[in-house]
């Protein structure tokens, strides 16, 4: 796709930008909405109407039906659910178009019917549940409807598989081994009744017998930020900083989400960042752009990125700048929209509100 920025924003200052922005909040009111993820940056946070994890986006994207335009400052699959919970008379933006997210594009949906008509093949099918992380296309979603399944983001996650397996015996979870991995382990799942489907091997990589076995199917996908997060990085500033507090997003893995003092999604970071006293030290484990916005925030705590070696940016939450946001909201009549096909959009619907339901 080619996208490039007007050259009247490229070249603006950032007060411009802002004064761009505020003068089009100004002038279309409650008719258009801008949110922002908790990874986007600080200037963009500022201009916001609403900051939050990708749970409650798309909880504000369902109940603020007065905003006729929903300009979303996040990635493609956040858009995609915007666009999917919202009426259809809102239109729904993503002011950056080429901001995606890797982890997403790791759950093709070839490959997960793929890997659905192993378990129709199995005799299994019948007894298991789809349970999608919202990092994923509006097609794998739709599937998940289709199939009585559902959605789930780090903040429900634990509730969701308990829908899941109140109404059956297997979850297949996908695209997150970590986020999946993790809940299935606090949920007490033991290790040989999970599997790891891995798309690139035949037969996912998992013999029958083990299929048959397995009470969680998780997907071999990771988000390359959180990943970078080693438990050593743990014991490290646990080493260096006595009384340190340790908080980490669910997408980290498994070793270090077991040796954080806490463990949720953004939403529950920002949160238990401002619950810590004055004087706190708090090493994070997720995206640096919502950690300088912390520490911004609470000057009167030492807030630090818990890796202390690697920079852990998502380049695609990045990628929305200023500019790309004044040229949206100032060009909003002739701006691409973010349009999920009808074909889809219903089954999708269905699995997204299972989710705002089970919460
Ligand atoms: P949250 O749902 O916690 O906001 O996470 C979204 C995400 O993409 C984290 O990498
Ligand atoms: Fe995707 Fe990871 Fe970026 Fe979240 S941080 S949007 S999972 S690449």
């Amino acid at each position: 796709m080619h996208f490039t920025v007007p050259d009247k924003y490229r070249a603006a200052t950032l007060p411009e930008l802002s004064a761009f922005v505020m003068e089009a909040k100004r002038r279309y009111g409650r008719r258009m909405i801008i949110l922002a993820h908790h990874y986007q940056r600080l200037e963009v946070t500022e201009v916001a109407d609403f900051i939050g994890d990708s749970y409650e986006l798309s909880r504000v994207a369902s109940e603020r039906n007065d905003a006729e335009h929903i300009v979303f400052c996040g990635v493609h699959f956040m858009a995609e659910s915007a666009d999917i919970l919202s009426a259809d008379y809102q239109k729904v933006y993503l002011p950056n178009p080429l901001a995606g997210c890797p982890m997403a594009d790791m759950a093709d949906i070839d490959d997960v019917l793929t890997a659905w008509q192993r378990l129709v093949d199995l005799g299994l099918a019948e007894r298991t549940l789809p349970l999608s992380y919202m990092n994923s296309a509006a097609e794998l979603k739709a599937f998940c409807g289709r199939q009585g399944g559902l959605i789930c983001t780090s903040s429900n996650a634990k509730a969701a598989f308990d829908y899941v397996y109140a109404r059956a015996d297997k979850l297949f979870f996908f695209p997150d081994e970590n986020l999946g991995y993790n809940v299935g382990r606090r949920m007490g799942i033991p290790d040989d009744q999970i599997v790891v489907w891995n798309f690139r091997a035949d037969d996912g990589g998992i013999d029958a017998d083990r299929l048959r076995k397995a009470r969680l199917i998780l997907w071999k996908g990771h988000c390359h930020v959180h990943t970078n997060f080693k438990p050593e990085h743990v014991a490290e500033v646990r080493r260096r900083f006595p009384g340190v507090k340790v908080v980490v997003h669910p997408e980290c893995v498994w070793d270090v989400v077991a040796a954080a003092d806490a463990v949720g999604s953004t939403k529950f970071i920002v949160d238990y960042i401002g619950a810590q006293p004055p004087g706190s030290i708090i090493a994070v484990g997720t995206e640096i752009n919502l950690i300088n916005r912390m520490a911004h925030a609470h000057p009167d705590k030492r807030i630090f990125e818990l890796s202390g070696q690697t920079c852990p940016v998502c380049a695609n939450m990045y990628r929305t700048t200023m500019a790309d946001l004044a040229n949206t909201v100032e060009n909003l009549d002739v701006f691409d929209r973010i349009v999920v096909r009808d074909e889809i959009k219903a089954d999708a619907r269905l699995a997204l509100n299972r989710m705002l339901e089970v919460h």
